[in-house]
């Protein structure tokens, strides 16, 4: 068996990942980054819209600055998140759009008399003010009280994916492609790297690191509908869960996206709204502005697909074979636009609907997008639990989005953090050595290689894996949604803890040892429904409304008793429910909970009496 040593070992090779790597490697330090599919097809790449930085440069984005940002972040996680780590990111994003410049990433730029302005599906009246020709250009996003969302038209994330990707080449960082990550090697204390399967071969490699980093993204393809690609499972996410120490934050907090196209799920990006498109109904009435007068169809996506749902309930759906949906009109938009600024919604509704935006209307539901939550890490990523174990990006509960992201925040995250904690695991790097423990690392290759002969050889069980976890996906679809309740949360609990007991007896249709998705599909099932009943029970507990937490049966804010973060742990492995811990949402407080200005609020403060 093959070991590998790195300075660095980073678990997903997305923006996260590559931008720490980059940052390791220009200290000297060597990285690797471990990948399921070639590093531009991670899922950073299929990002569309943007990403945001203050740096003011459109004439919509006058004024902005740092603080602004922040305060938009801040309320966006419906004061859910650590204002520190929030304050970091907005003061240091325009640095990073800028690097990003340099770098080679092609953003879209300011030319004078070309920018097109809506509000409320209308054209703005000529803006009077001067345009800076050349600059970074922004476009309008959700939740903002300015531009600033920076885009390349809508594949922002496929142009800054590929520019990183040039920059990991240059500087040395290595790429290992279709290689997955199965068990942690630790001892309670410390992380030593992983063992990590190929799935061209099956053959099971060490990668042995003094510091390890998981960058995997998001754990949507525990739902059924999600905008996530097929990748973004969780599989390293059940690494963490697996040690028993290293906790999950806030995994209750799930993100669902206004505009997903139905039947499919796809993305079409809230740079359709920001750029001046409409939500419209069945009887192609506009109805957002009737519920959020000042935002519309650009307050916050947790409000925005609340107010679907509740429209759709009223009644107001377009019914369809896939379900019910609405319209999203961009027909005003023009040709020139559509197929510019807004080329991959264009390619996405001709390939996958059949249907001309620029003439037609586009059904889109809400739907499954972002995991506020995940491996809980310190203001330098620095993991909780294991010493070396860090965790950037979606995949990590840092936490500047708290219980909703502002759309756009979340590929700026990428990089953003990624340099962050790039920088402070170099510094960790610096001085340290580590003894690997040859007693420690054949434990769990031997336990590694059991589990999957178990499997391949039919001893393990005969539950069918697609049908165990279809059974995890429709229990959290059906219970632990947009709107959440008691009764609700209590049944999605039970199911997944009866679906838990048909993971660990899994059996294998397919017996191969190399390329087999049935086998990698079924070493992370177990690890996934327990992530599920951590999202589950975090959620029943949480008896709060907060950002995407929409609990009917407690509507309101609730600063007095819930102005803090969950942990989730899975203590001892047989367990059948996550351990729930809390710490504060926040130390530091610049700006103190109140109304966020749009969605509507009931807020119960900390200076309410208790009952
Ligand atoms: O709608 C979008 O373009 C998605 C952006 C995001 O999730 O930040």
């Amino acid at each position: 068996m093959q070991t590998i040593y790195t300075d660095l070992l980073v678990v997903g090779a997305g923006l996260a990942g590559e931008r720490a790597a980059v940052e390791a490697a220009d200290a000297g330090f060597s990285a690797i980054c471990l990948s399921l599919v070639p590093a531009r097809r991670s899922h950073s790449s299929a990002a569309q819209g943007g990403m945001q930085a203050a740096l003011g440069n459109s004439v919509m984005g006058e004024g902005d600055s740092p603080d602004v940002h922040f305060a938009d972040t801040v309320k966006g996680s419906d004061w859910g998140c650590d204002q520190e780590v929030a304050r970091m990111f907005a003061d240091s994003a325009p640095i990073e759009m800028r690097r990003l410049a340099h770098w080679g990433v092609p953003w879209n730029r300011v030319v004078p008399g070309k920018s097109i302005y809506y509000k409320g599906g209308k054209q703005y009246d000529k803006v009077e003010k001067e345009e800076k020709e050349g600059l970074i250009m922004a476009r309008s996003f959700g939740g903002t009280a300015k531009w600033r969302t920076c885009y390349t038209s809508d594949g922002t994330g496929h142009a800054v994916m590929c520019t990183m990707d040039n920059r990991c080449a240059e500087v040395g960082v290595e790429v290992h492609d279709k290689t997955e990550a199965i068990a942690m090697i630790q001892d309670g204390d410390v992380c030593y790297g992983v063992v990590a399967r190929c799935l061209r071969t099956g053959e099971l490699i060490t990668y042995l690191s003094k510091a390890t980093m998981i960058a995997s993204g998001g754990f949507g393809r525990i739902y059924p509908n999600t905008t996530n690609a097929v990748i973004c499972d969780g599989g390293a996410h059940t690494l963490c869960i697996e040690t028993g120490v290293v906790p999950m934050g806030n995994m209750e907090a799930v993100q669902f996206h206004p505009t997903g196209i139905v039947p499919t799920d796809i993305l079409v990006t809230e740079g359709c709204r920001g750029d001046g498109g409409t939500l419209l109904d069945v009887n192609e009435k506009r109805f957002m502005n009737d519920y959020e007068p000042d935002k519309a169809e650009l307050a916050s996506r947790d409000v925005v697909s609340r107010w679907m749902t509740h429209h759709m309930r009223e009644g107001h759906g377009v019914k369809s074979p896939y379900g019910e949906h609405l319209w999203l009109d961009i027909r005003h938009l023009g040709a020139e636009h559509i197929t510019g600024k807004l080329r991959e919604v264009y390619e996405i509704c001709t390939s996958f609907l059949g249907i001309n935006p620029i003439h037609q209307l586009i059904p889109v539901r809400p739907t499954h997008h972002y995991s506020m939550g995940g491996v809980r890490t310190n203001r330098d990523g620095a993991a909780y639990g294991l010493k070396g174990l860090f965790s950037a990006g979606e995949s990590a509960c840092w936490d500047m989005h708290g219980f909703n992201r502002l759309g756009g925040n979340s590929l700026a995250e990428t990089v953003v953090a990624g340099g962050i904690v790039g920088k402070k695991i170099a510094e960790y790097l610096e001085g340290c050595e580590t003894t690997f423990k040859t007693s420690l690392i054949s434990d769990v290759v031997k336990k590694q290689q059991a589990r999957i002969d178990a499997l391949v050889n039919g001893t393990n069980g005969s539950e069918n894996v697609y049908k165990v976890r279809a059974a995890m996906q429709v229990a959290l679809n059906k219970g632990a949604n947009i709107f959440r309740t008691q009764a609700g949360l209590e049944e999605c609990v039970a199911t997944l803890q009866e679906t838990l007991i048909r993971a660990r007896n899994v059996g294998l249709r397919s017996n191969g040892k190399g390329v087999n998705p049935e086998l990698a599909a079924a070493l992370k099932l177990e690890g996934q429904v327990k992530m599920g009943l951590m999202v589950a029970y975090g959620a029943l507990q949480r008896t709060e409304s907060r950002g995407s937490h929409n609990r009917e049966d407690f509507p309101a804010r609730n600063d007095r008793d819930w102005l803090n973060r969950t942990l989730a742990y899975w203590k001892t492995p047989s367990d059948s429910l996550p351990t729930l811990e809390y710490e504060p949402a926040t130390e530091v407080v610049e700006i103190p909970p109140g109304d966020r200005g749009y969605g509507k609020s009931e807020i119960i403060s900390a200076d309410d009496n208790k009952e």
